[in-house]
């Protein structure tokens, strides 16, 4: 073995300012690349980044160093976030500076290259002064004369210290599961976590947080937008006491090629850093998602009173008149028709793709419901799943060729249905005018967008088909831009069978995101408890159902209900015309607490206390004006407790008493200055 010499290059620093700090990257060893030197505090020295000094034959320097983003082939033997082959075979680029660095206003891009493949790698880093996060990306270009397989894709990487105890926490789950936490130990190796459904997928939130590093007071979080097959590696390589977090679209079920002259713009992994507990952590998250938001206020999260669990796909106009008329009562704001407007859609296995109303079920057309609708005070919502299609449609009859599927596979349905290829451009026309048409017809001001199954075989969009969820995304993505730029009154809500497809990109593109088909308070407390970790409250739509629930079936009082929903943005889609008169005026005063309390629970800071697999648990929002804490015990749990409000730092806050006035919950608005 023969040791080598790392000169310390980097004496030339960026500095990229975040809110309490800096992130400082510097030069790589002969120019291959950016290296993290500093992350935190402003104003520290470059120079004191300890780089190493030596390597071994059997490790190339590079392989040592927190480099943002680096290719195999530029180092070898620890991971590399992209992975790139040309057609003749032709693997790996030596990536080494091909310009001039430039950062300005917080946006850095440094441009590499290796010429001898073919292949330009732009790479991004941005932060704001608003907020904690640094975003990152790689816009990659084929300068050859050849197509290039990007084998993997990945914007760049996050290191963070690891060693022995260090553990990442997970969101993970399955339908109406979503959101459960898990914390792995991870002193050594790669986990992984992703989907390769075509949506980011119940099973895991593309998020990573590590605690419990070298300075166990100190959490680092990455996060990846990206709404199609996806994957997250942490990556902890022995002896080099850090972790490597990184992400992309997902490496093994899919391949990107870029022809000669074509370029692509990774997805942005986002990472930040901060000091403090998983609360902490949220909180920042939270902060950064307030700048993807187009709003936080209630103008784009309206109480919603939705038909699902009252009808299904039993709509009928004089009934919903009726459902609407109880929803206006009680305070609700938007009313939505959810499944079974359409042509043909009786159930679950007919109906999908054609997208008129149906006239045996609105016989002087959708207008006389949007009409009674607004004269009731509320705003008019209607459900889509412009992805989807029942064999049995017509339009499924006439495009058979338009779902996805691998050539010469049989078809497989779940619930009924295949997905369309909306990476087909014939497709997505298809989709955005359809779309198009029925927001332009009607007025229409809320959208549920739905999704309701995986997509297996994706394969059909490009020869090959390997960039099918790629391409199946990016057109989603359009339309939904479609819909904010042509439709700015709609407010649209994101869903996939509930939590489906949940990411940074879902939430800059719509309003509110429905994070789980499970409505049973108690299941869904669990639910929301996990989302607010790394998701925001003004996003969290939560409706106050009727008993049974789908997987939860404890009993709940009506307050336990409303005070789980409370949490986020409140809903209702209980059948009301079930519901008596006692129930319609305690439901009206919930209401109307919660309309008061809202603008703390959108803009407040988000404290968790306790967990909802224990006796006692409670969310607190900490707003400007007021401090809004909603509580819950298992029943025979504690009584009355005084309890402790968690304050921002540096600023303590009386307890708040929690008299268990709904039995076992409790809600409690507060002044900010009692
Ligand atoms: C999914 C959604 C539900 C409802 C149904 C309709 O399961 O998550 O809220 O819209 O589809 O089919």
């Amino acid at each position: 073995m023969s040791g080598q010499d790392i000169e310390q290059h980097g004496l030339e620093a960026w500095r990229l300012a975040t809110r309490s700090g800096e992130y400082v990257v510097g030069l790589a060893p002969e120019r291959r690349g950016l290296v993290l030197l500093h992350w935190g505090e402003a104003g520290q020295a470059a120079g004191e980044a300890r780089l190493p000094r030596r390597s071994t034959s059997f490790e190339d320097p590079l392989d040592l160093l927190p480099l943002e983003a680096t290719a195999l082939g530029t180092r070898s033997v620890h991971s590399a976030e992209l992975v790139v082959r040309r057609a003749d075979g032709l693997r790996g680029a030596r990536l080494e500076l091909d310009g001039e660095v430039v950062l300005d206003e917080g946006h850095l891009i440094c441009p590499l290259a290796d010429p001898l493949i073919g292949l330009q790698v732009e790479l991004h880093l941005r932060t704001r002064p608003q907020h904690e996060v640094v975003e990152k990306w790689t816009v990659l270009r084929n300068t050859g004369e050849t197509d290039l397989e990007l084998l993997r894709a990945w914007g760049g990487a996050f290191e963070v210290p690891g060693g022995q105890g260090a553990t990442v926490d997970l969101l993970h789950g399955a339908w109406s599961r979503e959101y459960g936490q898990a914390q792995v130990q991870l002193g050594a190796g790669t986990l992984s976590i992703g989907s390769r459904q075509g949506i980011t997928s119940h099973t895991y939130a593309p998020v990573m947080t590590v605690r419990g590093g070298r300075d166990p007071q100190l959490a680092h979080s990455a996060a990846l937008g990206w709404s199609g097959s996806w994957r997250m590696s942490a990556d902890a390589p022995p002896f080099t006491g850090r972790i490597r977090i990184a992400g992309g679209p997902d490496d093994e079920s899919g391949v990107l090629t870029l022809g000669p002259g074509e370029s692509l713009s990774t997805p942005v992994l986002a990472g930040l850093q901060v000091r403090g507990d998983a609360d902490a952590v949220a909180q920042e998250w939270h902060r950064y998602q307030r700048s993807l938001s187009r709003s936080t206020g209630p103008e784009h999260r309206p109480v919603v009173c939705n038909s699902w669990y009252a009808t299904g796909f039993d709509v009928e106009v004089d009934h919903q008149l009726r459902l609407a008329q109880a929803a206006a009562d009680i305070g609700a704001e938007v009313f939505v028709v959810d499944d079974g407007w359409f042509r043909g859609r009786t159930s679950d296995r007919a109906g999908l793709g054609d997208w008129e109303v149906d006239s045996q079920k609105f016989p002087r057309g959708l207008e006389e419901l949007i009409h009674g609708v607004q004269a009731r005070g509320m705003r008019f919502g209607l459900w889509v799943e412009p992805e989807a299609v029942n064999p049995d449609s017509d339009l499924y009859r006439a495009h058979p060729e338009w779902v996805h599927q691998v050539r010469g596979r049989p078809l497989r349905t779940l619930r009924n249905q295949y997905m369309l290829d909306l990476g087909r451009p014939e497709v997505e026309d298809w989709a955005t005018d359809m779309l198009r048409g029925l927001l332009s017809r009607y007025d229409i001001t809320y959208l549920k967008w739905d999704m309701n199954r995986s997509i297996e075989d994706g394969g059909q969009s490009a020869p090959g088909g390997d960039d099918w969820s790629w391409r199946h995304t990016r057109a989603y993505y359009r339309i939904l831009e479609m819909i904010r730029r042509e439709f700015p009154q709609v407010t649209v809500e994101g869903c996939a069978g509930g939590g489906g497809r949940i990411d940074h990109e879902v939430l800059a593109r719509t309003d509110v995101v429905w994070p789980s088909d499970e409505t049973g308070p108690r299941d869904r407390l669990a639910v929301q408890h996990g989302f607010l970790g790394a998701f925001p409250s003004w996003v969290m739509s939560s409706w106050v159902t009727d008993e049974p629930d789908v997987l939860d079936r404890d009993p709940a009082s009506l307050e336990f209900r409303f005070a789980v929903a409370m949490a986020g943005v409140l809903g209702i889609g209980a059948d009301l015309l079930g519901w008596d008169e006692a129930a319609l005026g305690r439901a009206r005063e919930l209401v109307e607490l919660y309309k008061q309390a809202r603008a703390t629970v959108f803009e407040g800071t988000v404290h968790r206390h306790g967990d909802p697999a224990g006796e006692f648990c409670a969310v607190q929002y900490t707003g400007e004006e007021a401090v809004f804490v909603l509580a819950y015990r298992r029943p025979g749990g504690p009584e009355p407790v005084e309890l402790p409000l968690k304050g921002e730092a540096g600023r303590s806050m009386p307890p708040v008493p929690i008299r268990w006035r709904w039995g076992d919950c409790d809600a409690v608005l507060l002044p900010r200055s009692a």
